[in-house]
């Protein structure tokens, strides 16, 4: 990852092969600018009235320096209308400027901070914000390319600028804070970009043991044979068309006092989701990869909470499966007994996640959890409601909720609230068993959700719908195409919000 530093000092008085100054919509009024264009001969001037660059959001203006100059060149970043700048704002330019440099080979760079208007108390986290746009920019997935050198080799070092150093320990725990955070989310994006043939679950189970391992984190997983005797009939039913035996992967974090009770996690984790003989259509099914993203995010999201020593108790748990059409598949019409008791009417063979998730949320009740956040690429229809800019949130508790789109909108990662009102039951109550796995076309996001609270009665629980936001199909500076690693920053800002 790139390298990222602290200094202070005065921008112009900067040896650098890049000095980037964020400019705000509207005029160049800050001394600052007027210094560097006297130097400029009023170029900067000329270039702002002719509105070839004037900060919009997104724009950039690479110059060449001057005699007199420190720098060898400099470049213009617009961060948008000042009223509207935020640490989205903030993450976007730091992505912009890693990709916009890292494209034409410029390997280090200073960024000049000491101009972020912030709310007050906020410059920190605007720091951090900066900081993980600057580190998700330089992510790749080579694990399966030949060469790594096509690839663009990513920023080296970015010294970040502030005004005093008074500030500098803060802001450098704010870059590492950042540091860490971006660890789990490329972590959860490695598994997510992780193709099928090699991610079975036990290799989902194996990166769990590697975290655990580097974490110093309880790791338990529980196998075929132990999932059959505790009697995880709907997790076994998506699992037995594979010839991948399923896993459910446990593991412990106690940053806490001993007595406190733990908040529980729970991600889905289909390896790779074909439908079974519900049999999905071709077009766009290797996507399906990433239908553990939910599991993805757990796990990043503890191995980050662990290194940053959060003083909390936490559970991470991913039942891990392939659903797959075979002659072993579980079938439209069967009847599955749930680990609840509670009996399952298969309508759908694609509609595995909640299956899973159903026999997970039941189990993770013997933590006697404070709270239960669950995350799934759970429903299609989840991207007709929200398209891939938030996530869905829903949920048996509104304070729970609430608090979570809070810290979504601090971190970026943002969720909407849709309804879980009990009039959506009838749409899955069953007409051979309890319950059925879909409720037709009719909100399909929320009646998903509906199923998943009826096996999570017992604690205070959200479910967190990211069938749109795991995956991103196009690819921006700051989020290449494949996974994203959404819900970390979400997890982790919540659970800081705990503490
Ligand atoms: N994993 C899918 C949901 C999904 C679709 C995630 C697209 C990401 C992108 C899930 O298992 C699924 O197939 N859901 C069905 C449910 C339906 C059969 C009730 C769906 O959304 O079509
Ligand atoms: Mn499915
Ligand atoms: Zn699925």
């Amino acid at each position: 990852m790139t390298k990222i530093s602290i200094k202070a000092g005065h921008p112009l008085k900067q040896k650098t092969a890049c000095l980037v100054l964020p400019v705000y919509e509207g005029k160049l009024k800050k001394p600052l600018f007027s210094e560097l264009d006297a130097s400029l001969y009023g170029r900067l001037q000329k270039i702002f009235r002719s509105r070839e660059f004037s900060g919009k959001a997104g724009e950039v203006l690479l110059l060449h320096a001057v005699e007199g100059l420190a720098c060898e060149r400099f470049l213009l970043v617009g961060l948008g209308p000042k009223k509207t700048a935020n640490g989205t704002a903030l993450r976007n330019f730091g992505s912009l400027v890693t990709t916009y440099l890292a494209e034409r080979s410029i390997g280090r760079c200073l960024i000049d901070t000491s101009g972020f208007q912030l709310a007050r108390g906020s410059e920190m986290s605007g720091l951090s914000a900066l900081s993980e746009g600057v580190l998700l920019a330089g992510y790749s997935f080579d694990d399966y390319r030949e060469k790594v050198a096509d690839a663009i080799s990513p920023l080296q070092g970015v010294t970040l600028l502030i005004g005093t150093s008074r500030d500098k320990i803060a802001a450098e725990t704010a870059v590492s804070d950042a540091l860490v955070v971006c660890r789990g989310i490329c972590c959860a994006r490695d598994l997510v970009n992780q193709p099928g043939n090699t991610k079975s679950p036990l290799f989902l189970a194996e990166a769990a043991q590697k975290i655990a391992r580097e974490q110093g984190l309880k790791c338990t997983l529980l196998d075929k044979v132990e999932l059959e005797k505790q009697g995880f009939g709907a997790l076994l039913g998506v699992a037995q068309g594979s010839l991948r035996d399923p896993y459910l992967i446990v593991l412990e974090y106690h940053g806490g006092t001993k007595d406190e009770r733990p908040v529980a996690l729970v991600g889905k984790g289909v390896v790779f989701d074909a439908g079974g003989i519900s049999l999905k259509p071709s077009d766009k099914m290797d996507e399906m990869k990433m239908d553990m993203a939910g599991g993805a995010a757990v796990l990043g999201a503890i191995q980050a909470v662990a290194e940053l020593k959060l003083p909390v108790n936490l559970v991470a748990v991913v039942p891990a499966v392939e659903n797959l059409p075979s002659g072993s598949a579980y079938r439209p019409g069967d009847i599955l007994r749930s680990l609840s008791g509670k009996t399952i009417e298969v309508m759908n063979t694609d509609a595995e996640g909640r299956l899973i998730l159903a026999d997970a949320l039941t189990w993770v009740g013997k933590f006697n959890p404070r709270v239960v956040i669950d995350l799934a690429t759970l429903t299609g229809a989840c991207i007709v409601a929200l398209g891939h800019h938030a996530s869905a949130v829903l949920g048996n508790h509104e304070g729970l909720i609430r608090e979570l789109i809070k810290a979504g909108e601090r971190c970026g990662d943002r969720l909407w609230q849709l309804p879980l009102w009990d009039e959506y039951n009838a749409q899955i109550k069953g007409d051979f068993g309890d319950i059925k796995n879909t409720g037709g076309r009719p909100a399909g996001t929320i009646t998903a959700a509906a199923f998943l609270k009826q096996f999570a009665e017992k604690y205070t629980w959200a479910h967190l719908d990211i069938a749109g936001t795991a995956w991103s199909d196009k690819g921006s500076p700051g989020e290449p195409k494949g996974g994203t690693g959404v819900g970390v920053r979400v997890l982790v800002e919540y659970l800081r919000g705990q503490c």
